[in-house]
């Protein structure tokens, strides 16, 4: 039996998900007409209450074009050093709009308005002007963490008084909504864009939406087309979307309660340093220094058990929706064991 926790995109399509895919009644995006694209769109927008939303085949994309809508080339933008648009979109931020990023040094992602405050530059020629804040939650490489809402309503402020944007990249916002008991339309309220994935925990294979007011999504289809994201006959992709919103979101809590579970019992693993705090679905640990992190890897590889480095001694864990009863117990068995 494959345990495989190196993400929560690595899982496949359920039976009803399948299902809803091969009755789905698709057209031609390009031209608007796909009927059940055009049904995604409009929920997630009513969802965030919001006047429009766009469907994209990934999250970067998606996050990629909220930057190009707030932004010109010189300009910069305001985000934590671990978040995942400076770490893990290949530079798309200086390729795609030409920006900068001024990194705050966060807590696990996150940070407060005093250091949005901190960050913008002052209002002369030759610097670069600050015209976007974005924000992760959950943090990904932060751990799963979740932001302290009245903290975002802050920094609204902070952009509302310096005429910034502000986005969420809310890859994993659901797991976020269903731990804080928190809502879009909450969320949506507070920020100009947000992207959310439907291929993380909620486990569809494809697709990731931007939610904003008409104004600012004015350019988000032309955008979408240049960086080459136009798709056809999408609805099969947004009829498993569909299904997974009305279906997959309130089950989030188990990964969360199955993370939780792990990272006790590995903090009691004499090879284990510390555990971060497990708030979600994420679980990132570190080794005793003189662990080879290499080998801890290989050892649980050689159990059939796959997780990733996150470099140093860290490593990440991360369940989800192929993650089941049977393989927790496994893991829980061999995590009891001691035995690495
Ligand atoms: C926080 C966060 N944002 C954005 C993305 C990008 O999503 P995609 O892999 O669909 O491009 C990821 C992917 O893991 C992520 O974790």
């Amino acid at each position: 039996m494959i345990i495989d926790l190196r993400s929560d995109t690595v899982t496949k399509p359920t039976k009803g998900m399948l299902d809803a895919m091969m009755h789905a009644q698709v057209g031609d995006d390009v031209f608007r007409e796909d009927p059940t694209v055009n049904e995604l769109e409009s929920k997630m927008a009513a969802m965030f209450g919001k006047e429009s939303a766009l469907f994209f085949p990934s999250g970067t994309m998606a996050n990629q074009t909220a930057i190009k809508l707030h932004t010109n080339p010189g300009e910069q933008v305001i985000c934590d050093k671990y978040a995942h648009i400076y770490n893990y979109e290949s530079g798309g931020a200086s390729f795609n709009s030409g920006v900068s990023c001024k990194l705050i040094d966060g807590k696990r992602g996150m940070f407060t308005a005093e250091q949005v405050k901190e960050a913008i530059n002052p209002d002369d020629y030759y610097y670069s002007k600050t015209s976007l804040v974005e924000v992760e939650n959950t943090t990904n490489k932060g751990g799963g963490a979740c932001w302290d809402f009245n903290e975002i309503l802050k920094i609204r402020k902070v952009c509302d008084e310096n005429n910034l944007g502000f986005h969420l990249d809310g890859a994993r916002l659901w797991n976020a909504l269903i731990e804080t008991k928190q809502t879009t339309l909450q969320y949506g309220k507070v920020f100009d864009t947000i992207s959310v994935c439907l291929s993380k925990g909620l486990g569809c294979p494809v697709g990731s939406v931007l939610v904003g007011d008409a104004k600012i999504m004015k350019d988000a289809l032309r955008i979408r087309k240049i960086f080459g994201g136009n798709m056809r006959q999408a609805g099969y992709l947004a009829a498993a979307g569909i299904y997974a919103l009305d279906n997959h979101v309130e089950r989030l809590k188990e990964d969360h309660k199955k993370a939780k579970e792990i990272g006790e019992l590995l903090s009691d693993l004499s090879v284990v340093k510390s555990v971060e705090p497990i708030e979600t679905n994420i679980v990132i640990f570190e080794l005793n220094d003189d662990v080879d992190d290499k080998k801890f890897v290989e050892n649980l590889a050689g159990k059939e058990i796959f997780i990733i480095p996150m470099g140093g001694k860290k490593l990440r864990m991360v369940t989800h929706l192929n993650y089941n009863a049977t393989m927790h117990e496994k893991f829980l068995t061999i995590l009891k064991s001691n035995s690495f």
